[in-house]
């Protein structure tokens, strides 16, 4: 516009809320693979946040640990005299490979919690190597659980989101969706395909006021 320029402007800066300390507030939290390194730091951080969460992996006991190590956090425990906040964050068992399984823990979460706000989708494996060394059966599994698996978990949130008008799913991708490494490539292959189908899903998804995103970390370890 002719004699405005960008000091004319008021921009927001930060979270529209103006407090993103309470934006996970009272929010339903589904996260797959949370009985490992990421996973396991996303469903305490957004514990730590309010939100009550659902720690879902294939590895009940790995889960189980994770409620627990949540659940004795100080930060958690001071200003819970009622001891409310054990009903906050809960482990089931769900392998994102089995079209039941999934079905089912998202129901159980449906009658407990009577909605899901936001669906991390994090549970893979790291199947690795050179290919002509990479079985058939390894690409099957490797694709199961890595792509049909966020696309079976968002299969059944969808419509929940869809039904609320909000929603979010994370997709974790990562930094091997985007670059080649030395004997990668079925894991790779998996991370790419999560790029895509979080364009399509995103794009699909937009209009009933649902975000869909990736992340794509460089290589983590649990400390
Ligand atoms: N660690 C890294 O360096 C790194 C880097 C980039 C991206 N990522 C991505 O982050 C995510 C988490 O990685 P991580 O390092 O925490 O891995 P991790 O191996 O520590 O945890 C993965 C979890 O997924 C669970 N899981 C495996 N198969 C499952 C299934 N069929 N159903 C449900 N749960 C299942 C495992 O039991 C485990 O608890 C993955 O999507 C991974 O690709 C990791």
């Amino acid at each position: 516009m002719e004699g405005s320029t960008v000091q004319d402007k008021k921009f927001e800066v930060g979270p529209p809320s103006g407090n993103w300390q309470s934006l996970l507030l009272n929010k339903i939290v589904f996260v797959t693979g949370a009985g490992g390194a990421i996973g396991s730091s996303i469903a305490h951080t957004c514990a730590l946040h309010g939100a009550k969460v659902v720690v879902a992996d294939v590895n009940k006991q790995t889960a189980d640990e994770v409620v627990k190590t949540i659940l004795t956090d100080k930060a958690l425990v001071q200003g819970d005299a009622n001891n409310e906040n054990t009903e906050r964050v809960i482990s089931v068992e769900l392998d994102v490979a089995d079209d039941t399984s999934v079905k089912n823990s998202v129901n159980a979460i449906l009658t407990k919690w009577k909605t899901i706000d936001i669906l991390v989708n994090n549970a893979a494996i790291f199947t690795l190597g050179e290919i002509e060394n990479i079985s058939a059966e390894d690409w099957t599994k490797v694709f199961n659980i890595n792509v049909r698996g966020y696309a079976l978990m968002a299969k059944y949130v969808v419509p929940i989101m869809k039904k609320q008008k909000s929603g979010c799913i994370i997709n974790m991708a990562s930094h091997s969706s985007l670059i080649a490494q030395p004997a990668f490539v079925p894991y790779s292959t998996t991370k790419g395909a999560i790029l895509q189908m979080t364009r399509n899903l995103a794009l699909d998804l937009g209009p009933f006021n649902i975000r869909v995103l990736s992340i794509c970390p460089g290589t983590i370890c649990k400390i």
